[in-house]
């Protein structure tokens, strides 16, 4: 089967484009798996000066598959979760990372902004962190770097009610660095790359390391993944599958709390 990631190394860019538009780019084991290579082999690779992080169709991605999601909660998960080391990957790259994001982002594809370090955004883009509404609890070390980014309040509204954000608003609050026209995202988030590939890599290297506590970050993962893997074996995440899989409203007065 091709990989619905697909990788392009040009100019010191290595380009991961998340290739699976009919499924608004949602994330499947084999896909973080790919990506966690890519961001690993970056390490070593000094070809690789920047990573650039893209979805392609009409949105960046619509977050962890639902499908992958609803059979870990009935016990049938794959046997390694490559989320984890996807996560891990990121938050441990001192290769920079850039993201262009159009249209949704949702879950996992709003928490790894938070590891990328330029975000430019199209004006349709859309942040969105549904993790309550799906009866789960934030990862990737959101909990702790999104309050850190935009303050408590706002990152508890995010969290609790799961609203998309504009771009514009993403922009004001510091979680991006440019809002581009959407016909002219991919062409931006390149020229960023390459201005950004053509500085002194061990430099940037070292600043990165300087600039994120990746120690921190890690160890806030492992204590959201308790919380998660609690949270995806309960009741209440079961009917929040349930319903998307029939496309209905979640019903969680029918659930006993968990
Ligand atoms: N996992 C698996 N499939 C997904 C998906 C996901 N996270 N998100 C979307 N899809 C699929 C839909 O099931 C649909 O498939 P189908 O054509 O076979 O029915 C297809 O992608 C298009 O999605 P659709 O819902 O029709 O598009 P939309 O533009 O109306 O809505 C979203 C887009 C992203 C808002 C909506 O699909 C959504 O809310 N997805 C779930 C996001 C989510 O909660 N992710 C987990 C975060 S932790």
């Amino acid at each position: 089967m091709t990989s619905e990631i697909h990788t392009d190394l040009t100019g010191g860019v290595l380009t991961m484009t998340l290739a699976r538009p009919d499924k608004k780019n949602a994330l499947t084991n084999e896909m973080y798996g790919v990506l966690a290579d890519n961001i690993e082999r970056a390490q070593h690779d000094s070809n690789i000066r920047v990573l650039l992080l893209q979805g392609d169709g009409d949105s960046f991605t619509a977050g962890n598959d639902m499908g992958e999601f609803a059979a870990i909660a009935a016990g049938n998960g794959p046997g390694e979760r490559h989320v984890h080391r996807f996560l891990h990957a990121l938050a441990n790259s001192t290769v920079p990372v850039v993201a262009a994001v159009n249209g949704k982002a949702v879950g996992v594809g709003t928490t790894m902004l938070l590891h990328c370090d330029v975000v430019m955004l199209a004006q349709d883009a859309q942040l969105i962190t549904p993790f309550v509404n799906l009866a789960l609890v934030p990862e990737a070390a959101s909990s702790y770097l999104l309050p850190l980014r935009i303050g408590h309040a706002r990152a508890f509204e995010m969290f609790a009610l799961g609203e998309p954000l504009d771009a514009q608003t993403a922009l004001a609050w510091g979680i991006a660095n440019k809002v581009c026209a959407n016909d002219q995202l991919r062409a931006d988030a390149r020229r960023m790359a390459e201005r950004i590939a053509a500085k002194p890599a061990g430099s940037l290297s070292a600043m990165k390391k300087l600039m994120r506590d990746a120690e921190r970050l890690v160890a806030q993962m492992s204590s959201e993944r308790i919380r998660f893997e609690e949270r995806l074996a309960s009741a209440e995440a079961r009917e929040a599958f349930s319903a998307f899989a029939e496309k209905r409203k979640p019903d969680f007065t029918r659930v006993a709390q968990q």
